[in-house]
């Protein structure tokens, strides 16, 4: 494994992990080899709390406990519970060293005002690199750096998370790489989770945007829309689980346009924003249709979402494929 680790490159005759027992052969497989390249050195590792990053994350406390120091940077667009959740899980838990960064108001204020999709994408991109880099800067003696690289970001972008938009770190911060999923697909990674002990909300999680919910509040950002998209999408999921649809659909969120339009509630109008509600399925990414969701469904949600959602008074729902649309808005 490790001749192929080091050229990137995955055997041919490599089983794909499908069992809990094959990806208990995988991790122990992996823990050796942590402990052999890492030593008695520290490891830094941006945690997300995306399935890549906890898995390698969990994978390290494994083999190196301690050695290994985990930055949580919130950057204010994650959905509803996910840092409390990346807390939880890894701080108290698993007794991770865990570094929690609350950046939200670094992030909003850099983003106020811009409206450009791309732009906004940078700032979060290379902000989200800076406080990476001050946290990294206060730590000594760090030698290695952590990253959930999987097989498909190989394949398709010369094994940067390019979607991740992260950018690089400077020059006088360049660790060697411990990268123990590289050679993994993304269904792999998450029966290695699962073996790890990782909750199913973390494993199974659907695909969400680097700039998170910064995509999905459009045009410049501003709190209440941010807050009514996190809401909204909370409601969104909770409905999906409830009702059968979380494993079944491939990607589903909410999305609140820069416009209001005006309503009538308690017998006064009302002048409020709208929620968009996508839900589709892909196999790559590439296309995708849009999931049949139960019209009364759709109206349930709908009407959770106008009485609990502050300043929203209308649900929409995309019926766009991709192509005409994107799956995200921005
Ligand atoms: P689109 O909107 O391009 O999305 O049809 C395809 C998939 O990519 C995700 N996506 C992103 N992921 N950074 C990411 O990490 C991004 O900037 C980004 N934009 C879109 C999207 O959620 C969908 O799964």
């Amino acid at each position: 494994m490790n001749k192929f680790m080091e050229n990137n490159k995955r055997p041919d005759d490599m089983k794909r992990i499908n069992t809990q027992e094959l990806a208990e052969a995988f991790i122990s497989e992996q823990v050796e080899a942590i402990k052999k390249q890492v030593g008695d050195k520290k490891v830094l590792l941006a945690l997300s709390g995306g399935v890549d990053s906890s898995v390698v994350a969990a994978l390290l406390i494994k083999a190196i406990g301690q050695q290994l120091i985990c930055v949580h940077v919130n950057h204010g667009l994650l959905r509803k519970g996910e840092p409390e959740q990346v807390v939880e899980v890894f701080r108290n838990q698993m007794n991770a060293n865990l570094i929690y960064v609350d950046a939200v108001d670094r992030f909003l204020d850099k983003l106020a005002g811009v409206a450009d999709p791309e732009k906004k994408r940078k700032i979060i991109g290379a902000e989200f690199i800076r406080v990476f880099e001050e946290e990294a800067r206060k730590q000594d003696g760090i030698e290695f750096l952590a990253q959930g690289t999987i097989y498909p970001d190989i394949l398709e972008s010369d094994g940067v998370k390019a979607h991740h938009n992260v950018g690089g770190l400077p020059e006088d911060l360049q660790f060697e790489l411990v990268e123990p999923v590289k050679l993994l697909f993304k269904d792999e990674v998450r029966v290695v989770g699962k073996a790890l002990g990782l909750p199913d909300s973390m494993v199974y999680r659907q695909p969400f945007p680097g700039p998170g919910l910064g995509v999905r509040c459009l045009g410049a950002i501003t709190r209440d829309r941010l807050e009514a998209v996190r809401e909204s999408d909370a409601i969104l999921r909770e409905e999906f689980a409830k009702n059968g649809l979380e494993g079944k659909v491939w990607q589903y969120f909410t999305a609140v346009p820069d416009f209001k339009s005006v309503g009538v509630k308690n017998g006064a109008r009302t002048f409020a924003y709208p929620v968009i509600i996508r839900a589709v399925n892909t196999v790559d990414a590439m296309t995708a249709t849009v999931e049949d969701v139960p019209f009364a469904l759709l109206q349930h949600i709908t009407d959770r979402i106008t009485h609990e959602v502050e300043g929203v008074n209308r649900v929409l729902f995309d019926l766009t494929p991709k192509p005409v649309g994107t799956i995200e808005w921005e």
